[in-house]
Formats: C-alpha cells, structure tokens, sequence
C-alpha cells in the first residue's frame, strides 16, 4: 500500500518503467485506459483538479483502505485526457468502439448512471407541452425527464402477474395499449414526441420492442428504450433475449455498470436511425452531466467494452449455464418457485424466486438469507425476490443460494398464509390533476397520511426497492396506493422521494 510521497514517487518510476517495458503492449490496452496509465506515469508538477494531486495529498482513512492508485488515476477534463463534452482524442476512439460493439450509429458514455441518460433522452425528444407515452411503472429518472423537459405522460400500463406481484413488459396484447394511447391522442388532434419503455424490467422480463418500433417509426415517433438492465442482449447467440437496438429502437440507455463490470455510475446511451436530433442528445448530456466527469468511470466504461469484445458471443456462456443450473436446483425445493417468463423473453441471468408459498414475504426470506446465509439479493418484493447472476458469479456463490432457499423451504412450509396485498398498479386507475413539471412547481403542503387520500400528491413515492413510483406527483392519492405503501413500510421496506420517511405525513399540492 502506498501511503507516502516517496511511494508515490517510486510508484511513478515503476509506472515509468512499465509503460517503456509495455509499449508494444499498449496498442492492446482499450483507448481511454492506456491513456490513464500514460498520464498518470508522468512525473508532472500539478496546479490543477482533482485536490489530491495525483495521489499526494489523500485523506489517508479512504487510502489505507483503498491504496492510492485509484487517486494517481482520478483525473477529469484537461487536454492530456480528452474532453467528454468535446471528445477528439481516446474518448472519441473509446466511444467509437462502444458503438460498433453495441450496434449503435453513436454512443455516449455517461457518469451518471442510465439516470441521466433516460432523462437527457426525454428532454432531447420532447418540449414543454409536448406528449410522451410512457409506461407509468417506469424508473423515477423518467418522471425527472419530465419535470425539465414539460412533457405530459400518457400513460400505459403494463402486464400485471398477480401471483408474483410483478409488473410484467409490454406484452402483445399490450403492443397494442402503445397502438390505442396513439390513437386516442389522435382523437384529440395530439400526437406522441416519443414513446418510452423499460426492457428488461428489474426481473428480466422483456418487452415486445420489435413491434412497438414498428408502431413508432410508422408515424416517425422516436421509441426510446430504458435498457439499464439489459447492457449484456446483445452478447450471447441464443440464450439471452434480443436486445433493445437489434429490434429498432431508437435510443437505448444502458446501465453498464449493472451488469458489465465497470465501476458504479457509469453508463451508455446508444442513438440509433436519424429520427432524434443527436445534437439535442449532446446538449441534453451536457446540460445534465457534471463538468467535472471522473475519468476513473470512463476508463471503466472503455475496459468493460474491450473485455465484451474479446469474446462477445460466447462470455456469457458461463453465468448462463450457472443461472440454469441454479434454477434447475432451485425448481426442485418444495414450496419455492422459480419465474418462468414470458412471451418477449426472460433475462436468464435474473433468477426471481417466489415464496409466497412458504407464507412468508420477500422481504422476510431476504432478511434471512442475508443474516444466516450471507446471500444477498438485488431486490425483494411482497412474494418473491430476485438474484443476479454476472460473470463474477461463481458455483459455490450458487451452492450457498441454494442451501439458503432449502433452508427457508424446510422451516416455513405452510406455516402461516401469505396475506400480502398485491401493487395497486395492478387496478391502477391513476389520475393525473397536474403534469409533474406543474406539480413539481404547485405549492405544497404536509398533511397527515390518513388525511391525503383524494388529495393531489406532491411528491414521489417509490418503495425501495426498486425505486418505481407508487405515486406521482400531480396524480391523486388513493387509499389503495396508501396502504400498500404503509404495508411495505411495516415489512422493512424504505419509501424514498417522500419528505418524511416515518409516512406520518405526505406532502400534497394546494
Ligand atoms: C429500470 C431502470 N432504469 C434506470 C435506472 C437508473 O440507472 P442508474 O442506476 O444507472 O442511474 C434504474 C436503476 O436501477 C432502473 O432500474
């Protein structure tokens, strides 16, 4: 560990050394990530950002954690690096190489998180008054989206599974839901600036995209993609559902940090055909992005690219073997069932286990395997919860999955009934008194929770996980809504957007 300026120093010749040993090397080194190791060797007096200057003035509790090569390599805009905003040199080259790997006309890496790319999309695409179809089970980024550009949702609702407690995709009874929201924009002389889906869900599950940019592209609507769990479609030849560019959309936001290996935040998003305006796209990302973009991010976004491209069609082959094999084991275990989905596709790298048949929730079996199993998942529900498998997943990380759910069948089988109330978006009958740009900007209030019912809500209400909005500001407040919140919370799950987080009180509009 590097702790003084003397290591630093040394650590700086061994860069030096390095770089001369492994110049023929390079050339193999991804773009942006050999320009970082090129930079950060060189032995430079610095008067610029970041403060730590290069690694020599580091809060040392972080370092010793740590180390300081991350510091030596935490860099932001300055010519020697290229400039995310402006890119001429191995940002471009990276990006270039992202897009041809991913099949998009133009990529732009992001720094922050797919968030920021759903919303610069729907501010790209659409102008204050203008229309948006949008599923009303998206991520809370997409209401921002719609809070800076103005648009007004039109919503659609997707499948719903009763027994999961699971927002499904657009399916095909639903491809149509996009085809009636047209038509019924139509009959008020509107039509959608753009139509806005997620595929994969946070389960997997897939929607039907191919028809749906049909749909768009007949009437030269822009179908914008929230692919943030989907950045791996397009990489095995047959197990993995088709991804969201290989079905015609237009723009595609990819959270590769979720399931490509590069470090947390960052993220692409894919333009594909002439329908949007890619400088609207720049200026969007521009205006939403830190000026300050961490080049530690980026590098991670050019590294995660160039190991997909090693072997782009055959590693996933291994995670999606184990996911099988995992879920085979899982099939067998009494009172545990396994999500078999669905007619778009299923992510077989999402593993969603039921165990509503146990009489216990999802956030019961997560608590426990958590604390006896030291299995952790990415999110549970009233029923069910899910695991992801990635390329670091390993057999024994398996094993310990599957000891723990057998663990869970043996001790609660029947116990007691699972009596947990299904999302109210299931019977969603939203209604929407404000836009949320208006509702953002409405003066607001706080009443007492009970009393908000019929109310015109103020915030946005998102149990966590997974952060989809129960509530939306301008909607009213159902007593259905409010109940299902006050359920969650009392089975340990947070609500995040709200001011107070005890649900005493809700802020509404006046
Ligand atoms: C469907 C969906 N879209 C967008 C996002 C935002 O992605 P990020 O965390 O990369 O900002 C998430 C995050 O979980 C998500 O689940």
């Amino acid at each position: 560990m590097l702790r003084n300026k003397e290591d630093i120093l040394d650590n700086k010749k061994h860069l030096n050394d390095n770089m001369q040993i492994s110049d023929s090397q390079d050339s193999e080194i991804p773009p942006l990530v050999s320009r970082l190791k090129a930079v950060a060797a060189q032995n430079d007096a610095y008067f610029q950002f970041p403060g730590h200057n290069k690694g020599q003035a580091v809060p040392s509790s972080l370092s010793s954690v740590i180390g300081v090569q991350p510091f030596i390599h935490d860099f932001t805009t300055f010519p020697a690096v290229d400039n995310l905003f402006a890119p001429k040199g191995p940002i471009l080259d990276a990006q270039k190489q992202a897009a041809k790997l991913f099949g998009a006309e133009e990529t732009w890496f992001l720094v922050g998180g797919s968030t920021c790319g759903t919303q610069a999309s729907i501010l790209a695409t659409c102008s204050p008054g203008d229309t948006l179809i949008i599923q009303r089970n998206s991520h809370k980024s997409a209401f921002a989206g719609m809070v800076f550009s103005g648009a007004i949702p039109k919503y659609i609702i997707p499948e719903y599974d009763f027994d999961w407690d699971i927002a499904c995709g657009i399916t095909p009874s639903q491809a149509n839901c996009v085809e009636k929201a047209m038509k019924e924009l139509d009959s008020e002389g509107r039509k959608a600036s753009a139509v806005f889906i997620t595929s994969p869900t946070y389960n997997g599950i897939c929607s039907n995209l191919k028809e749906i940019a049909v749909l768009c592209h007949s009437q030269n609507i822009p179908l914008i993609v929230d692919e943030a769990h989907g950045a791996h479609l397009r990489f095995h030849k047959s197990l993995l559902p088709l991804s969201a560019l290989h079905q015609g959309a237009d723009i595609s936001i990819q959270s590769t940090h979720k399931v490509l290996g590069s470090l947390t935040q960052s993220s692409m998003l894919h333009l594909s055909g002439k329908i949007v305006d890619r400088e609207r796209i720049c200026n969007c990302l521009q205006t939403l992005q830190s000026t300050s973009p961490s080049y530690l991010l980026l590098a991670s976004l050019d590294a995660a690219r160039a190991r997909i491209g090693e072997h782009p069609d055959t590693i996933f082959n291994k995670p999606v073997e184990l996911a099988m094999e995992a879920k085979a084991l899982v099939e067998t275990i009494p009172g545990i069932t396994v999500f078999n989905s669905s007619k778009y596709g299923t992510d077989p790298l999402r593993l969603t286990v039921g165990v509503w048949k146990l009489g216990i929730s999802g956030f019961e079996a997560n608590g426990i395997l958590e604390k006896k199993y030291g299995v952790i998942s990415q999110l549970h529900g009233t029923r069910s919860i899910c695991f992801i498998v990635n390329l670091g997943t390993s057999r024994d990380d398996i094993m310990r999955l599957v000891s723990g759910l057998k663990h869970l069948s043996e001790t609660y089988a029947s116990i007691r009934v699972n009596d947990i109330h299904t999302h109210p978006l299931s019977e969603m009958n939203t209604s929407m008194i404000l836009s949320p740009r208006d509702a953002f900007f409405a003066s607001k209030k706080k009443v007492r929770f009970e009393e908000s019912v019929g109310k015109v809500c103020g915030e946005l209400v998102c149990p966590f996980p997974a952060g989809i909005p129960l509530l939306v500001p301008g909607e009213v407040i159902t007593e259905e809504a409010l109940s299902y919140l006050m359920e969650r919370k009392n089975k340990g799950a947070l609500a995040i957007g709200v001011a107070d987080s005890t649900l005493s009180s809700m802020v509404v509009c006046t």
